[in-house]
């Protein structure tokens, strides 16, 4: 039997990048995908793609209202939500002390509300579906081990990892059995990849060059890869991990 068969899963930015990975391989996988992306056309697109009874919504991850729109469209459509994928995010770099405070506020609004934003609104629908659902957080290796010029970034995914344990800790001491897990990516074949390379105003091969001096086994990620350990933590192979922080980085969090 299919992996994710009977589940309904919400994955947030799943226009393009990890998000799109996550939503085909949890499609081929059985379940029902909710593929949110800020423009619906975006959104469309990638659900007119997958196998199995898709559904398309807009959403803008930092608007609190646009979540409540979004869970009120996947009930009415299924009746329930077992898996939210929160991988909507940016990253933006320069956050240095003279770096712009508008882009570090964006990314705190992104990163950190876009998830908070997301647990208010889907908890009670996932409440109401079973015993077995799951919320994954797509975090960052740049949370763990820091990164020059990342300070915006960094600090906007710490500040999830906290959130999200905290959420975790309550959900299991309370008996709640929604289960909470983070994904900590390293440098990810991705847009946002090529926009990190071109910030940091070199030629590429030498941008490249530098990121893969942070990634041990001298590799950059696939999104694909990212995907097979959110397949994990969305099924019910991870019923018994809770608050893990599971790094897809090719060793860079624990280089010398
Ligand atoms: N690519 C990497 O090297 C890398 C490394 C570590 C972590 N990550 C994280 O992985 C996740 C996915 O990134 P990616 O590499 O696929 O990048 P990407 O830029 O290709 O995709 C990011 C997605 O998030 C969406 N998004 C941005 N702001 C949004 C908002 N306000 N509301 C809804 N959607 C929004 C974008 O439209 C896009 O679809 C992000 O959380 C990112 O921080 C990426």
């Amino acid at each position: 039997m299919a992996i994710l068969a009977g589940k309904v899963a919400l994955v947030t930015g799943a226009g393009k990048g990890m998000g799109k990975s996550i939503a085909q391989l949890f499609a081929a996988e059985g379940a029902s995908v909710v593929v949110a992306a800020r423009k619906f056309d975006a959104a469309q697109a990638v659900a007119d793609g997958l196998p199995g009874n898709a559904l398309a919504v807009a959403l803008d991850v930092s608007k609190a209202d646009q979540w409540q729109a979004a869970v009120a469209a996947v009930e009415a459509k299924y009746g329930r939500l077992d898996v939210l994928v929160n991988n909507a995010g940016v990253s933006e770099a320069g956050s240095t002390e003279t770096g712009s405070e508008e882009s570090f506020r964006r990314q705190i609004e992104v990163n950190v509300m876009g998830p908070y934003y997301g647990y208010r609104a889907c908890l009670p629908l996932m409440r109401k579906s079973g015993d077995n659902c799951s919320i994954v957080n797509i975090g960052s290796a740049f949370s763990v081990r820091v990164v020059p010029g990342f300070a915006a970034y960094g600090a906007s995914k710490a500040a999830t990892n906290a959130m999200m344990q905290t959420f975790a800790l309550e959900l299991a001491m309370a008996g709640d059995p929604i289960r909470i897990n983070t994904i900590h990516p390293g440098g990810t074949e991705t847009e946002m990849l090529e926009e990190a390379y071109a910030e940091t105003g070199l030629p590429r091969d030498e941008a490249v060059a530098m990121f893969l001096k942070i990634h041990p086994n001298g590799k950059m990620g696939k999104p694909e890869q990212v995907a097979q350990a959110a397949l994990f933590l969305a099924s019910d192979m991870s019923s018994h991990t809770i608050g893990a922080q599971i790094p897809v980085d090719g060793g860079s969090t624990i280089r010398p």
